[in-house]
């Protein structure tokens, strides 16, 4: 499938096939392929847990306000932020940025001190920002390669998500900026038209903000 096929088909699918299972191989390539995402200073600040156990599912849809897909879908993907994947990541990220040529060994400290620089102090709002921002990338290149894999999804905003992280053991500095639900849509599945989209012209600006 090409990439305008696989944007332009993409759906939110609600009703899954819950007999068929997924394939662990299936979904360790969709993760490496979402993992080729983009980040600010290639720092990845994001992190996943794949619910596909039954009761562990039925557990994240008493957390996501009974949404059944859910429980239905082959897998869930509670996707998380972490504002500190700068301190995390970055010695590891530099170190492979020298080794594979990107930069000078002597430079190190300089492209160390950036990130701190900019996205400032743990716990502060910019952290959170840059986790988030940078995770949505991941999550939708997961919706997208899901498509290319024969597969379909649905972002969840709809659960607490503190609920989710006591029952999932997510530490507190966490964030989880959504759930996919992935799997198989249910045989002869009819889908209603396209949901509305804005005209381009209620919201693309040329050169100005008016
Ligand atoms: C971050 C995010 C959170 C969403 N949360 C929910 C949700 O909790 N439950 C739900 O049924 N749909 C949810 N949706 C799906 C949207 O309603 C859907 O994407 C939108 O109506 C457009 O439909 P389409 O994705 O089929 O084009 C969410 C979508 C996104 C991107």
């Amino acid at each position: 499938m090409d990439v305008i096929e696989a944007l332009k088909g993409r759906r939110s699918i609600n009703f899954f096939d819950p007999g068929r299972q997924i394939d662990g191989n299936i979904i360790r390539d969709l993760l490496e392929i979402a993992n080729i995402s983009p980040s600010s200073s290639n720092l990845q600040p994001w992190e996943i847990i794949v619910v596909s156990d039954p009761h562990k599912k039925k557990a994240l849809r008493e957390c996501s306000f009974n949404q059944k897909k859910v429980e239905e879908a082959s897998a869930v993907f509670i996707v998380i932020a972490n504002p500190n994947a700068i301190e995390e990541n970055i010695d590891r990220v530099l170190e492979k940025s020298v080794e594979l040529g990107y930069i000078m060994k002597e430079d190190v400290g300089k492209y160390r001190s950036g990130p701190f620089k900019l996205y400032g102090e743990k716990d502060s709002l910019k952290r959170k920002i840059f986790a988030v921002k940078n995770t949505s990338f991941f999550a939708m290149s997961i919706m997208i390669a899901a498509r290319g894999l024969g597969l379909e999804t649905h972002p969840m905003d709809g659960f607490d998500e503190e609920k989710i992280k006591k029952a999932f053991g997510i530490p507190d500095d966490r964030i989880i900026p959504l759930l996919i639900t992935i799997g198989y849509p249910i045989p002869g599945l009819k889908l209603l038209p396209r949901a509305f989209r804005r005209k381009l012209d209620d919201f693309v600006k040329y050169n100005a903000y008016e």
